[in-house]
């Protein structure tokens, strides 16, 4: 577990969250989870209509594969797993780490309440399911 300064800094330090007040960086350290993966490991599986949960690049990067062919490549700052939350649908990719991966890893719960709280969060959001819905169509 990191200090909460530490995992403040983190926070802070992804360019998502960094014009946040550091009232709203606690509000998203207090629900947000530091997770470390190894490269390989499959974190959003095409199909699942269970797993909700909405995740953050700190650093690394991950592949996005729809019925296995490559659609996206993201890194760190970016973020997925925003489409199935805000549809209530299942994952509409398969999200897999490319390299050793540090994420920060929102629930569904959270995901809305820091939405609500932080506008400039929902904006990047909004744009970017707009993007990728759109995307995902052609
Ligand atoms: P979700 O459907 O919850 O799980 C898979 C995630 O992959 C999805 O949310 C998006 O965050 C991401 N994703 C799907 N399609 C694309 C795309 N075309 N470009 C980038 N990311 C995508």
């Amino acid at each position: 577990m990191l200090r909460k300064d530490a995992k403040l800094e983190l926070i802070r330090s992804v360019p998502l969250f960094a014009q946040c007040t550091k009232k709203e960086l606690s509000a998203v350290a207090s629900v947000a989870e530091i997770v470390d993966v190894p490269a390989g490991q499959a974190l959003v599986r095409e199909g699942d209509s269970l797993a909700r949960e909405f995740m953050v690049i700190v650093d690394g990067a991950v592949d996005v594969r729809r019925r296995g062919r490559r659609v996206a490549t993201l890194g760190s700052g970016d973020f997925f797993g925003e489409m199935a939350l805000l549809a209530h649908g299942p994952r509409t990719a398969t999200v897999t780490s490319t390299r050793p991966t540090e994420l920060l890893v929102v629930t569904p719960e959270a995901f809305h309440e820091l939405l609500e709280r932080l506008p400039s969060l929902q904006s990047r959001v909004l744009k970017a399911l707009a993007e990728r819905l759109h995307a995902n169509a052609l």
